[in-house]
């Protein structure tokens, strides 16, 4: 297929240049401005014209619309007159679901629309997509799409996909911000950060291979309600509420209505 991407940043030209490992050709970018850096790195990578986004859909047969979430909208009534009759647009969007192509889909009864989420972070450009589950919404066509760039489709309904896009970002982002509290209070008590790696690590994996609630240990698993009051009483207080708010997730988990954590936690 001919592609144009539009929006080529790090999630955009991560699926592109799957797409051109799967044997497809882009051969149209459009970004923010022509001459804006990620736009002409694009362009060169892909050796592909530089369009602007009104006529990004003009001779592909799949138009990638990878703008930054609030973006979509406008973008997709931007171009939606240029789009060849059955071509396919696909956004790549986690939290919006069709509706937000909706604006193709009232005028151009002639082509298909979905979207492709990859459940991965992509930090840069080259961030590889591989072994990456992907929410897909759309015709057959989008599953296809994302199983032959190498994806594991899944649906998500588009009345979910604000929670399914919370998980994501609870799964990826929240988990480094926590990582990086642990970075904070290893330096505080003068502890090696990469020492904290290996813990890290198997608690993430246990989570997963036996569910969180067998994988949880720790203070709050034993109901060791003074080393939790110990640990309060000795990190700064700009840590406090994240602490008190993951170890009140714990006690959750543990299923337990005990009352004295609950106390100490606040
Ligand atoms: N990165 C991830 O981990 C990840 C994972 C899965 C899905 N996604 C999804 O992928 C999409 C893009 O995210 P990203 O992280 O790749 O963002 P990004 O790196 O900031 O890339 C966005 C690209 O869109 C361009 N752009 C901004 N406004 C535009 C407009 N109005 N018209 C055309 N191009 C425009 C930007 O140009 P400039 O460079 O000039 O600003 C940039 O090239 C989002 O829907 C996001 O939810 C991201």
């Amino acid at each position: 297929m001919d592609i144009a991407l539009v929006g080529p940043g790090r999630a955009g030209t991560a699926v592109a240049l799957a797409c051109v490992a799967a044997g497809h050709r882009v051969v149209a970018v459009a970004g923010r401005t022509p001459d804006a850096e990620s736009t002409r790195i694009a362009a060169a990578r892909f050796e592909a014209r530089v369009v602007p986004v009104q006529f990004a859909g003009r001779g592909a047969r799949l138009v990638l619309i990878a703008t930054p979430d609030d973006a979509i909208e406008a973008t997709a009534a931007a171009l939606a007159q240029s789009l060849e009759p059955e071509a396919l647009v696909v956004h790549l969007s986690g939290s919006h679901g069709l509706a937000a192509l909706a604006s193709i889909t009232a005028t151009r009864s002639d082509v298909a629309v979905g979207a492709v989420h990859p459940l991965q972070t992509l930090p840069s450009p080259d961030s590889s997509l591989a072994g990456a589950w992907a929410a897909v919404a759309g015709p057959a066509e989008v599953t296809d799409l994302a199983a032959t760039i190498g994806l594991r489709p899944f649906t998500v309904d588009d009345a979910c996909r604000a929670t399914y896009h919370a998980a994501a970002v609870v799964a990826s982002n929240h988990v480094v911000a926590l990582i990086g509290q642990v970075e904070r209070l290893a330096s505080a008590a003068g502890a090696p950060f990469e020492a904290f790696e290996p813990l890290a690590t198997a608690a993430l994996q246990n989570s997963f291979a036996q569910g969180p609630k067998a994988a949880l240990t720790g203070p709050v698993a034993r109901g060791d309600v003074e080393t939790v009051r110990r640990h309060l009483a000795s990190i700064p207080s700009d840590e406090q509420a994240a602490y008190r708010a993951l170890a009140s997730a714990a006690q959750r988990l543990t299923g337990r209505d005990a009352s004295e954590p609950s106390e100490v936690l606040g």
